[in-house]
Parts: structure tokens; C-alpha cells; sequence
């Protein structure tokens, strides 16, 4: 529920403008108050009427409005809200916004504002993939400007690929997330998940068979109490949650980096399925068939993620958590990985085929802590999750 909450929505110029008409309606539905603002390409799209119609409002839409000023000046209506919501967050609106610049009423707002702001892009595939924007949305990320997709699908413009805007419902439920209050309020957790992708060469790689439910899962259980979450995750099927701050990578070591940089944090969990090996001087033309015999590869050790962090003499979280994936003699392997990593708490599971856990939708794991392990019955990820997400509440938390 959102209801005392007040949202400054940004409506910006692009074909999914038609969206934002659909979230106001679901935001308010929640017992949301919902103060648009049009920007001038925006009213290319939508007529302030209909956006006022459904904000039970008015629209505010230019800078220079006097009488816009006398009735609440810019500087007030930036601060009037919870958290500003830009959608959708056009290429130039993003630009301007990691610029600082502040020459329409929109570009304005977001640099005199004092509460969080929250982007959902929406812009052609080639437009997101441009190194521009993508240098221009590592700054908002590092500007601690939070964001919601885009996703993948067909576009408006006829092309397919990254760049479609977030459905309102998955907006409403990272503006949920961002307000959930619980004992991880004001802690920020760092979780990896996934498998990661070594290549081979530039079409081949090699990878297996996490499919990444546990960690999103858990991600989404420690934002659900509060927590600030860098989810850093591989190529998995499963979507990371909304609400949480989300870090794509491929390899072992682009994964040990994104980390790294995502350190101090007060607590981490490492529930990433990560290659133990990369392929020593990886092709970077594709490899061919050849009459002289098959391919050699060569294997090169990756980094030990969890146990690097667990080293470290400077900002090693207070607690990290690792998972034990396991074969056989479970319980023996997973207590000797605790000591061997340096972490606080194994999460060990049995993995072997007959168990249907690598891939599948349920869980049964043994929890290691200095005090012993603890048999949990077998259960859904999402239970597994929860249960975490509370005992590491129970440790960090302000319960
Ligand atoms: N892990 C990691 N970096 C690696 C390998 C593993 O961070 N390069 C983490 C995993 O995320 C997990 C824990 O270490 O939390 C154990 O992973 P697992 O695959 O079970 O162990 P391995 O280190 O591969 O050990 P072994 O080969 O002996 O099973």
C-alpha cells in the first residue's frame, strides 16, 4: 500500500507516454497522491487533460508559469513529494538529468529535488544501447538515481531488443519496494546470483546450469525487509526482482569487479552458481573447423568471489553468507568450504541429479554457522529465501 505517500511523476516525451496515464491510475488505486508534471515533449503525446483527468490534479508543465509560481513555486513542488518518478525517462531526459542541467521545468525539478528519484526508461534499442546513454545512466546509478528496466520486447518503432518501458504494475511494485519499511530499512546487502558466461570465443562459452531462482529470490526477500540490495547476477532465466539495484554481468571476474565496487555493504550473500575456470585466451574470432585436429583449450582458475571478500582487511561486510552446492557428503564438504572461503554462514544443498534442486523450484539446505548446522525441511526458494532474509534481519537487522 502507498497510502500518505506522495509521488512527483515526470512524464516525458516518448511512445510509451501512453503507459504513465495507466500508472497514475495504479499508483492511486494504492492510496498514492500523484502530482504530474508534463514536460513539453511529453504533451506531444498526452493532453494535460486526460493526464490531469486521471491525477485528480493539475498538470504543471512549464517552468516560467506565473501562475504555476504564485500557486507553488519549482522549488517547493521538487520537494513536495516522497520520490519523483520519471516515466517515461526519454535519452535526453537522462542526459540532462546526468548533466545537472536545468532549463525546463522537468530538468529542473530533478536537480533542486531533496527526495529519491526513480527512472523507467523507455527509448529505441540503439538509442539505450549508445555508449552515451549508458555512460549517462552509470553516472545517474552512481548519483544513487534508482531504476526499473528497461525490459526486452518488440518497440513501437518496429525493432526488438532493450528499450521498452517497465510495465506500470512493475513500476508500482518498485515504488512498493522503495517505500517498504522493515528491520533491513536502511541496509545495504550485496547479492550476487546466476551462473556466469566464460567464452570460448566470441559465439561460444561455457557456462551451467544455475538458473538464478535462488538468488533473485533472496534478493527480493531482503528487499521486501527494507534492505538497499546490489544484485549482481550472470546470465540467468530468471529476471531479477523489481526494487533492487541490478548489476548485469558475464564473467567470474567482471562479476568479482561489480562486487567489489559495490562494497562497504552490511551484509553479503553469495548465491552465484560461478565458473570455477575460464578459457586461457579466449578467441576473439570465432574458432573454426580445421582439418589439423579439434581445438586445444586451455584453463586459467577464476577468482574465488566469496572468498575474496571474506579476506579483505578493509570493508569485508560484518556478515557473508556463502552457499555449499554439493554432490555428496554434504554436510562435511559445505563445513570445510566455510573455514576454507572465511565466511560466516554456509548455506549448503545437495545437488546431485536426483534431487531436482539445480534448476527445479524447491530447496533443502543445511544452514553452518560458528554454532553448528541446521537441517531446514525442504521447501519453495521463495521459503528458503524468506527464512534468510529473516535470520540475517535477526543479525544486522534493527529488530
Ligand atoms: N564462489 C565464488 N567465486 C567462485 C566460486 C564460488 O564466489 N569463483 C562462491 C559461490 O557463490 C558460493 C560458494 O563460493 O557461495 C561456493 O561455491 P561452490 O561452487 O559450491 O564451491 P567451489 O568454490 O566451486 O568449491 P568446490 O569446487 O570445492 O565445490
Amino acid at each position: 500500500m502507498l497510502s500518505g505517500k506522495h509521488i512527483l511523476l515526470i512524464i516525458g516525451g516518448g511512445i510509451a507516454a501512453f503507459k504513465s496515464l495507466d500508472l497514475i491510475r495504479r499508483l492511486r488505486e494504492r492510496g498514492a497522491e500523484v502530482t504530474p508534471v508534463l514536460t513539453r515533449a511529453g504533451a506531444e503525446f498526452l493532453t494535460p487533460l486526460s493526464v490531469s483527468a486521471l491525477a485528480g490534479k493539475k498538470v504543471f508543465s512549464d517552468l516560467f508559469d506565473l501562475g504555476d509560481e504564485a500557486e507553488m513555486g519549482h522549488i517547493q513542488l521538487s520537494r513536495v513529494a516522497d520520490l519523483v518518478v520519471v516515466a517515461p525517462a526519454t535519452a535526453d531526459l537522462m542526459a540532462k538529468m546526468a548533466q545537472g542541467h536545468a532549463n525546463d521545468l522537468a530538468s529542473t525539478l530533478m536537480l533542486a529535488t531533496d527526495t529519491p528519484v526513480m527512472i523507467v526508461p523507455a527509448m529505441n534499442v540503439r538509442m539505450w544501447a549508445h555508449a552515451a546513454t549508458q555512460r549517462n545512466l552509470a553516472t545517474l546509478k552512481s548519483d544513487g538515481i534508482l531504476t526499473v528496466g528497461p525490459n526486452d520486447g518488440d518497440m513501437a518503432c518496429g525493432e526488438f531488443g532493450p528499450g521498452r518501458m517497465s510495465e506500470p504494475m512493475e513500476v508500482v511494485a518498485a515504488v512498493e519496494a522503495q517505500f517498504s519499511e522493515g528491520p533491513l530499512t536502511g541496509k545495504r546487502i550485496l547479492v550476487t546470483s546466476g551462473p556466469t558466461h566464460e567464452p570460448i570465443d566470441p559465439v561460444r562459452y561455457i557456462a551451467n546450469r544455475s538458473s538464478g531462482a535462488q538468488g533473485a529470490a533472496i534478493a527480493r526477500a531482503l528487499a521486501a525487509l527494507g534492505a538497499h540490495v546490489v544484485f549482481v547476477t550472470g546470465p540467468a532465466d530468471v529476471p531479477p526482482p523489481h526494487g533492487v539495484e541490478v548489476m548485469r554481468i558475464q564473467t567470474a571476474q567482471q562479476m568479482l569487479e561489480a562486487a567489489t565496487g559495490a562494497l562497504p555493504v552490511d551484509a553479503a550473500v553469495f548465491a552465484a552458481a560461478v565458473a570455477d575456470w575460464r578459457v586461457e585466451g579466449a578467441h576473439d574470432q570465432k574458432l573454426k573447423k580445421s582439418k589439423d585436429g579439434l581445438p586445444q583449450l586451455s584453463f586459467a582458475e577464476n577468482p574465488d568471489i566469496l572468498k575474496t571478500i571474506s579476506h579483505l582487511a578493509q570493508d569485508r561486510p560484518p556478515l557473508v553468507v556463502g552457499f555449499a552446492a554439493e554432490t555428496n557428503d554434504v554436510l562435511a564438504h559445505a563445513t570445510a568450504k566455510r573455514t576454507r572461503k572465511g565466511c560466516d554462514w554456509i548455506v549448503a544443498n545437495d545437488v546431485s541429479p536426483g534431487t531436482g534442486i539445480m534448476g527445479g523450484s524447491e530447496n533443502a539446505v543445511t544452514l553452518i554457522t560458528d554454532e553448528g548446522a541446521e537441517d531446514w525441511p525442504r521447501m519453495g526458494k521463495d521459503e528458503v529465501a524468506v527464512k534468510l532474509a529473516g535470520r540475517i534481519a535477526q543479525v544486522i537487522g534493527d529488530a
